[in-house]
C-alpha cells in the first residue's frame, strides 16, 4: 500500500468552522449534557465527579481545533454525560471568562495528533499533558478533595504508530516493534495520573486501525488485517500490563475495549443502515492528499461531505462520526459502570 500524506496534518490547515453543508459546528461544553445524551437510568444521580481527559483526537474536544473530530459529540462528551456532568473545559480555553464556571467539571488536556512518545503528529505528548495537569494542581485550580472525587479518561488510538509509519518511513515491522515502548510509557502515564490522586482511570484500547479509511486504499471494502492485528497486539500488551500493576492500583484502572466496541458498531452499521458503505468516510478529500475540510491555495474546497452524515460510521479518514461514537459508547456502558464506584 502506498503511504499517504500525513495523518493529522490536515487539521492544521483546517481553518473552517462550518463545512459547506453546515454539519460541523462548535459545540459548547455547557450544552453537551443535553446534546450528547446517554440512555436514561445509565447515569448516576446526585453525584458529580470531575473528569480529567488525556490523549488524542478521539477525546480532544477543542484543544487542537475549535470543533470535535467526529463532527459532533465525541466519547468525552458521552462519558461526561454518563457521569452526570457537562464536558470539561479544554485546557487551551481554561482562561476564557465564560469557561471559569466549567472548571467544576474538570479539565480536558487531550490534544489531537498526540501520542505518548515525545513526538508524534505534534509535540503535545501525554507526558506534557500530565505536566499541564500538575501545574493546575500546583496553582490550586483543583484541590485534593477535587481529585479524590474525580475520574480520568485516557485515549491512545495510535498516533505514535501512524506517525512512525506515515511520517518517519517506518515499516509495519517497526510499528510492531514499537508497541512495547508505547505501552510501557502509556502505563507509566496512567500510573502517574493515579498517583496525583485521581481515583478511577478509564483507559481506551486502540481501535481497529485497519478499518480506518486512512489506512485503506479506495474503494474501501475490507479492514486491513495487518493493521488490525497491530491494534490487537497493543491492546494485549496493555491489558497484560494493567493486570500486573500492584494490587492497590488494580481497582483504579478500567480498560475500555474500543476495539471490540468499534468492530461491533461497524458490523451493526453495515446490517442496519442504508448507508452506502460504513468503511467510506462521510467527509473526505477529493484525493488522498486531502482531508475533510481542506482547501487548495485558491480557497477551493478539496473535500466532499456525504448526504447522510447521521447514518455514516466514519466522519473522516480516522474518526467515527457522532453516529459511530454513540454506538461505540453504548457498547462501553457496562465497563463504564465500574467508573461509578468513585469514593
Ligand atoms: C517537535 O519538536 C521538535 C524539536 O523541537 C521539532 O524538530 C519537530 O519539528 C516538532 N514536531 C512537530 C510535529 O511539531
Ligand atoms: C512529516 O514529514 C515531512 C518530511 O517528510 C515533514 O516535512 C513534515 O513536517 C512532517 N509532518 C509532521 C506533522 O510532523
Ligand atoms: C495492509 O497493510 C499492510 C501494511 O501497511 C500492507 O502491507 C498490506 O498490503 C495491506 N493489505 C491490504 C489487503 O491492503
Amino acid at each position: 500500500m502506498e503511504k499517504r500524506g500525513s495523518l493529522f496534518l490536515g487539521f492544521l490547515f483546517f481553518s473552517l468552522v462550518t463545512i459547506s453543508t453546515g454539519q460541523v459546528k462548535e459545540i459548547k461544553n455547557s450544552e453537551t449534557l443535553a446534546m450528547c445524551p446517554v440512555p436514561e437510568n445509565s447515569s448516576p444521580k446526585g453525584h458529580s465527579p470531575k473528569l480529567f481527559v488525556f490523549g488524542d483526537s478521539y477525546v480532544d474536544t477543542g484543544n487542537l481545533q475549535p470543533f470535535r473530530s467526529s463532527g459532533g459529540c465525541v466519547l468525552t462528551d458521552y462519558i461526561a454525560s454518563f457521569l452526570g456532568i457537562n464536558s470539561p473545559v479544554q485546557y487551551e480555553k481554561r482562561n476564557l471568562a465564560e469557561n471559569k464556571a466549567e472548571l467544576k467539571n474538570g479539565m480536558n488536556f487531550a490534544y489531537g495528533g498526540s501520542g505518548v512518545l515525545k513526538e508524534a503528529w505534534n509535540n503535545h505528548s501525554m507526558t506534557i499533558q500530565i505536566n499541564n495537569f500538575k501545574q493546575q494542581i500546583k496553582e490550586k485550580v483543583f484541590t485534593k478533595y477535587d481529585l479524590e472525587n474525580s475520574a480520568a479518561l485516557v485515549s491512545h488510538a495510535g498516533n505514535d504508530y501512524t506517525y512512525l509509519y506515515l511520517n518517519q518511513s517506518g515499516t509495519i515491522k517497526d510499528v510492531h516493534a514499537l508497541a512495547g515502548r508505547v505501552v510501557d510509557q502509556l502505563v507509566k502515564n496512567v500510573k502517574e495520573i493515579h498517583e496525583l490522586g485521581v481515583k478511577k482511570i478509564a483507559i481506551l484500547g486502540s481501535p481497529p486501525r485497519g478499518c480506518w479509511p486512512q489506512l485503506n486504499p479506495r474503494p474501501r471494502t475490507n479492514c486491513n488485517a495487518t493493521w488490525n492485528e497491530e491494534s490487537r497486539f497493543h491492546n494485549q500488551l496493555l491489558t497484560e500490563a494493567l493486570k500486573n500493576v500492584e494490587e492497590s492500583e488494580k481497582n483504579a484502572f478500567v480498560f475500555l475495549d474500543l476495539y471490540k466496541a468499534m468492530d461491533l458498531a461497524l458490523q451493526k452499521n453495515k446490517e442496519n443502515s442504508d448507508y452506502e458503505n460504513p468503511l467510506e468516510p462521510c467527509c473526505d478529500g477529493v484525493s488522498d492528499e486531502y482531508w475533510c475540510g481542506m482547501k487548495d491555495q485558491k480557497g477551493a474546497e478539496m473535500f466532499t461531505v456525504c448526504r447522510q452524515p447521521e447514518s455514516s460510521f466514519f466522519w473522516d479518514k480516522v474518526h467515527p462520526s457522532q453516529n459511530g461514537v454513540h454506538a461505540i459508547f453504548l457498547d462501553l456502558i457496562p465497563s463504564l459502570e465500574r467508573l461509578l464506584l468513585i469514593c
